[in-house]
């Protein structure tokens, strides 16, 4: 059967475990994998900018021993109209997986429900995965486990760290909570199918309002911009509402000793996270940019690996 990954709780518990150990030995070895000699073809296609998640993929493909076919869809004839559906059927037999960043997650289920080979979100407006595998591989080779630490994550609930944090972190068994101004909290389903996901797992998921009481204690803060792509011009204030909940050292001093801090990149210092925070001893976020690589790596072997 088919596997994509189009939102962090497509991975079961087991199987996102499975992913991580993989992304440990991809790292461990990083020339000494190559299922996809041939070289196997991967195209990855781009509707948004990107940097790490571009130039990640590429890296990660050509180290498996593959190819990677990086499309800025504006230059194709997605880009003039061409349907998603007439698309995928297409890719589909020149390539083994198909890697999209896009809008609208009804997009890539309807790239992924015409497809017939993996696809792969590599962002939308809902959900960015990819990231959060490389957040937990993060962790995980910091606290040496995922179940059972607090990840509080401050900043826009409504976008798509905030979902796939929820998600992602809940099927790890962790205690998530996402502190976000009011009218930017997160979707009601994606919230109700981290609960559930939770339960399964000994998690929480939990909002909490005030950035200090959010802050307190927690192994893991994770910040991400107050705009994200797309949001440009929504006629939100995206500043104001959002200035009490920067990561700075005040904040980080209410967290755990031990704790670390995240942010998928690019940042916009001096608002959602200071120079002193992210260029300091408790940011690990370099390492979480590096993961990305591995952990990519690890998805895309994992899931050509049930085809
Ligand atoms: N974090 C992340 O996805 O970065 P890019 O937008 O540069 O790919
Ligand atoms: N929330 C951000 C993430 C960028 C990697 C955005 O969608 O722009």
């Amino acid at each position: 059967m088919i596997r994509h990954l189009l939102r962090d709780d497509d991975l079961t518990p087991a199987e996102q475990r499975e992913v991580l150990d993989l992304a440990d030995v991809m790292k461990a070895d990083r020339y000494g994998h190559r299922p996809l000699e041939g070289p196997r073809p991967v195209a990855v296609v781009f509707d948004k900018s990107s940097t790490r998640t571009r130039i990640s993929f590429e890296v990660g493909i050509a180290q498996l021993g593959g190819t990677a076919l990086i499309v800025d869809a504006k230059a194709s004839q997605l880009g003039r109209g061409e349907t998603i559906a007439d698309t995928a059927r297409v890719l589909s037999r020149y390539v083994d997986a198909i890697v999209w960043r896009t809008g609208d997650q009804s997009r890539i289920e309807e790239m992924a429900s015409a497809a017939t080979v993996p696809v792969v979100n590599a962002l939308t407006d809902q959900f960015h995965p990819c990231q959060v595998l490389a957040d937990l591989q993060t962790v995980r080779e910091r606290f040496g486990r995922l179940a059972g630490l607090t990840m509080t994550y401050l900043g826009d609930g409504a976008n798509n760290m905030a979902h796939s944090l929820l998600l992602g972190g809940a099927t790890a068994g962790m205690t998530v909570r996402v502190c976000a101004p009011e009218g930017f909290a997160p979707d009601a389903e994606v919230l109700r199918d981290a609960k559930h996901r939770a339960g399964d797992t000994g998690g929480s998921v939990e909002l909490v309002a005030d950035p200090a009481a959010a802050a307190e204690g927690a192994q893991v803060l994770v910040t991400d911009t107050w705009v994200s792509m797309g949001q440009e011009d929504d006629g939100l204030d995206r500043m104001a509402p959002f200035r009490p909940l920067q990561v700075n050292d005040a904040l980080l001093a209410r967290a755990d000793a031990s704790a670390i801090v995240l942010h998928c990149l690019p940042a916009h210092r001096g608002d959602e996270i200071t120079d002193e925070v992210i260029d300091g001893p408790r940011s690990a976020v370099w390492d979480e940019a590096e993961n990305r690589l591995h952990a990519q790596k690890a998805l895309l072997t994992w899931l050509l690996d049930r085809r």
